[in-house]
């Protein structure tokens, strides 16, 4: 018999029909004459509920020893469900245990674990109702966002993973050397000190594909790339990660203004996306995390974000009168307990903030005519800070290299993003944005290293 997920079976199966199921034994309640299980199979929020009884051959000698975590086959016909809050059950005629789970040493028993224990077994946290639901919302947004740039005519472009560029300048890039001798030459071989470089050059992981999206933008007008991206963060926050995924698009012939209307009716297509194909697992997150994700999706979805200059955001955080623990000065950058009080405590809304400072912004951003600040903009969420950074580009060759030299960076190094400004230049803008702080956003999950299937920290490396 072919088998039916367990989110089909819930939705659709009627009494009478009979039906296979595979998952991994969620509860177990034994009675004296039969026993209730709970089977899940990662397809949806809920387990459907099975009844063995007596009459399976293999009730005495397997069955009554069947654990949590167990995986089963099951054949079984579907029956109308006797308890509250199912519509449906199985009533099994054929058991199959897969691979049984030893209760004294399987580590999630029915019982809260917290998400500190839970990630000390990344192996197994998938499993728990928590990760399975963020693994759908994540994989529900993917499809959202590949879904808006490809019905706008968007497309998508891969971007390298190693590169000899650092597009943010931030210096937060992790190097790649390579172990085989054939592709490194060892430099700096003086008495012992050998830094072994891919194919003889310094090279390093991606912090953003987003300079290699304007070589794609300036021939294809609209692209985004969607991929992997590195940072060597030395900060140990609930917000950041070393390999984060960040979604970049990048356009041609677009201001800031432009890029800003895009950004807004992309978070508003994702959060209306991911509530209707997910609202199981939303309402979970709003009942068990955190009350307000199903008001923020809501926010989201109808009301328009606030905008204001960071001039703007300067006055009303020096207003506010707030001791707050970094300074508020015009020309320093806004740290994330300014950015959420702008959010949580002033708006109550995302906020996005344009024309930032020339000082405290990437090469890239297009100066203005003020000649102090860029047109970049940062959307700024409750609870997280900001989830959105991007500009419009510096497209003015004579601008561009001066902007360079100023932040101290070698033109030549960048001779072929100087060649788009020297050939066919034209205006064009795009953003970045954080992949898990959207998801951290949209589930309300407090630390990011819950919301990617893999954190990279120094305690899980090994997958
Ligand atoms: O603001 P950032 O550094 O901008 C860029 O990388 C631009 N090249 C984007 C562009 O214009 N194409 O990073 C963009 C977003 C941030 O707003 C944040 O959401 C996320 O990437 N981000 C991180 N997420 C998790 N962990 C980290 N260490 C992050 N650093 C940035
Ligand atoms: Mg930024």
């Amino acid at each position: 018999m072919v088998n039916t997920r367990i989110v089909e079976s819930l939705c659709s199966s009627q009494p009478d029909d009979s039906i296979t199921i595979q998952g991994w034994v969620r509860t177990k309640r034994q009675l004296k004459e039969f026993a209730f299980i709970e089977v899940n199979d990662g397809s949806c929020l809920t387990s459907l509920q099975v009844i063995l009884d007596t009459s399976l051959s293999n009730y005495e000698e397997v069955l009554k020893k069947l654990n949590t975590g167990a995986s089963v086959k099951i054949d079984g016909v579907v029956v109308t469900s006797q308890g509250k809050g199912q519509r449906i059950e199985l009533k099994a005629y054929s058991v199959k245990v897969l691979g049984g789970a030893d209760p004294q040493t399987y580590p999630l028993q029915k019982k809260r674990h917290s998400f500190e224990f839970l990630r000390t077994i990344g192996h197994l946290r998938p499993r728990t109702n928590s990760f399975g639901a963020v693994f759908r919302v994540r994989n529900a947004c993917s499809m959202a966002i590949h879904q808006f740039f490809q019905e706008r005519g968007f497309m998508w472009v891969h971007t390298p993973i190693i590169t000899a560029s650092d597009c943010e300048g931030a210096g937060e890039l992790f190097h790649v050397s390579s172990l085989n001798p054939k592709t490194i030459s060892c430099v700096n071989s003086q008495a012992g000190e050998y830094t072994q470089e891919f194919f003889g050059r310094p090279t390093y992981l991606t912090v953003s594909g987003q300079l290699e999206a304007e070589i794609m933008a300036m021939a294809l007008t609209n692209i985004y790339t969607f991929g992997p991206t590195f940072r060597a963060e030395k900060s140990n926050t609930s917000r950041h990660l070393a390999e984060f995924w960040m979604i970049e698009p990048e356009m041609a012939f677009y201001n800031l203004q432009e890029n800003i209307d895009l950004a807004e009716t992309f978070l508003r297509h994702i959060f209306q996306y991911v509530t209707n194909k997910c609202l199981e697992d939303m309402e979970f997150f709003n009942k068990r995390i955190d009350n307000t994700v199903l008001a923020t999706a809501e926010n989201i979805i109808n009301n328009q974000s606030e905008r204001i200059s960071y001039t703007e955001a300067i006055k009303l955080l020096e207003k506010a009168n707030v001791k707050f623990e970094y300074p508020v000065v015009w020309g320093l950058d806004l740290q994330s307990e300014h950015e959420r009080y702008l959010c949580e405590q002033i708006f109550k809304k995302l906020v996005i903030v344009t024309d930032y400072p020339a000082e405290i912004k990437a090469f890239y951003m297009r100066l203005n005519d003020d000649n102090k600040t860029v047109a970049a903009m940062d959307i700024l969420a409750p609870k997280i800070g900001e989830i959105i950074g991007g500009s419009q580009r510096e497209e003015r060759l004579d601008i561009l290299e001066k902007r360079l030299i100023s932040q101290e960076i070698q033109p030549e190094k960048l001779w072929w993003y100087l060649d788009l400004r020297r050939f066919g230049t034209a205006p064009h803008a795009g953003f970045g944005l954080g992949f898990e702080r959207l998801i951290q956003f949209m589930t309300g999950m407090s630390n990011i290293r819950d919301v990617i299937p893999f954190p990279r920290t120094p305690e899980n490396v090994e997958f």
